[in-house]
């Protein structure tokens, strides 16, 4: 298949480069990237005109949850996949906290399947750390990585025994994969439904405290450091985790960071309606947290912007507050979302476009993240004008819970191509045939 893209501003953090180019696409990579390419007697099979958008590398997320194989209800490999896909992202890192726990090369294999047979983005596996991520046994990492999986994680729980956090990070640095960390030492925020603030006691719900993410973050950055192992930190949502990050890279250990978009967005002002969908762990912290998240990003401490796509059913979350499951969509917001810190002046379009694609695939080893010529085509078309509302018609996922829903957009993913095959375009998912 041939795709040819016209007239497009070319943003490309891998070499740093904003041009109005055309670009050629031909047997699944760049073929050409230039001025004006005419392809000949021979027509490409598609032409897309995309003047006034961007054509940038494929936006890849490092931390999703997929749900499958176990919770099928909430969210499958293939509606994950059509999420990702309108949301601009070409590859997403599915989190191993399913039914079973992905902590065997059968579960790795089983996801992958189901990812070939969704036929839209890149699916790749993050296996569990210690079996059923219950923080006792570690899982068979070789063999998981052997099986496809590109990082290892117990993420919605931290690994607490320092002697096998230990072990894991001297098994992957052999294999060269990082262990992306949840960052909660639940003694400290045990039964919390918020931030632990004012606000907190005010609303009569137990908080989570800051500390509870610094500690772990500390003990792992050590951890790094004696062992050589990657750590990459979790949805960080603390200023002085921020500043361990930094700290810690000024020192040279192995780690990397990564936040969300809803915290750099919201802080827990959003709970004050005791709005379930604005619940999430770690939580929504303080305005200062939240400043300090952005400077994160901006000052290149913190490496990615990873949704924690985590879809609930209306059940898990229309219940008190206490109750109510953590997390919220992120695969369709992520890119909008991002886009309005472009727009204030906040962030460069050329860092956005590297956090959410070429510092992913460098994070975790992973195609794509460059258009350079031969590169696998894996690339996204954003519009950065166009205007939608976020509703529950326009969501691809099987849940609904998002503190966005009914907020109005600007610019939006036009298309999406996976190793050269257009998957989306005009809010149409294409599947292979
Ligand atoms: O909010 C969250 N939801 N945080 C996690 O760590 C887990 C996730 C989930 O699986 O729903």
């Amino acid at each position: 298949m041939r795709i040819l893209i016209k007239n497009g501003l070319v943003i490309d953090p891998s070499r740093q480069m904003e041009e109005k180019l055309d670009l050629l696409i031909e047997a699944g990579v760049v073929k050409e990237v230039s001025a004006s390419i005419n392809v000949g007697p021979s027509s490409p099979d598609q032409v897309i005109d995309a003047s006034g958008q961007w054509v940038v590398p494929g936006l890849i997320d490092l931390h999703v949850h997929l749900r499958e194989p176990g919770q099928e209800w909430k969210e499958t490999v293939a509606s994950g996949a059509a999420a990702a896909v309108m949301g601009g992202f070409t590859a997403v890192c599915c989190m191993p906290n399913t039914d079973p726990v992905n902590d065997s090369a059968e579960v790795t294999e089983f996801i992958l399947e189901r990812a070939d047979t969704a036929g839209l983005c890149r699916v790749y596996p993050i296996g569990a750390v210690t079996m059923g991520s219950k923080g006792e046994r570690l899982a068979p990492l070789s063999e998981l990585k052997k099986a496809g999986c590109v990082a290892f994680s117990d993420d919605g729980q931290p690994v607490y025994n320092p002697e096998i956090m230990r072990r894991a990070l001297e098994w992957v640095r052999m294999f060269n994969a990082p262990i992306s960390c949840h960052e909660e030492d639940k003694h400290l925020s045990r039964g919390g439904a918020m931030n632990e603030s004012s606000l907190s006691e005010r609303m009569g719900l137990i908080g989570m405290p800051k500390v509870a993410e610094d500690v772990m973050i500390a003990r792992d950055i050590e951890l790094a450091r004696v062992t050589g192992g990657h750590v990459h930190i979790c949805h960080i949502s603390s200023a002085r985790g921020v500043e361990l990050v930094r700290r810690a890279k000024n020192d040279g250990i192995n780690v990397t960071a990564e936040v969300t978009p809803h915290h750099l967005v919201l802080t827990e002002e959003a709970v004050e309606g005791y709005d379930t969908n604005a619940k999430m762990s770690p939580p929504l912290r303080e305005e200062e947290e939240r400043l300090a998240l952005i400077e994160g990003l901006s000052d290149g401490t913190i490496d990615v912007v990873a949704s924690d796509h985590a879809p609930h059913e209306a059940a898990s979350k229309e219940v008190e507050f206490s109750e109510a499951a953590y997390g919220i969509l992120g695969l369709q917001t992520s890119l909008p979302l991002l886009l309005d810190f472009v727009d204030s002046g906040t962030i460069s379009r050329l860092r956005m476009i590297e956090v959410l694609s070429t510092a992913p695939a460098k994070v975790f080893n992973l195609k794509g993240g460059s258009l350079k010529e031969g590169k696998v085509a894996d690339l996204t078309i954003i519009d950065p004008q166009v205007e939608w509302i976020f509703s529950p018609e326009t969501v691809k996922s099987l849940s609904f819970n998002s503190p966005f829903i009914g907020r109005r957009m600007k610019g939006a993913a036009r298309a999406t191509i996976v190793d050269g095959r257009l998957v989306m375009l005009d809010g149409q998912l294409i599947r292979s045939a």
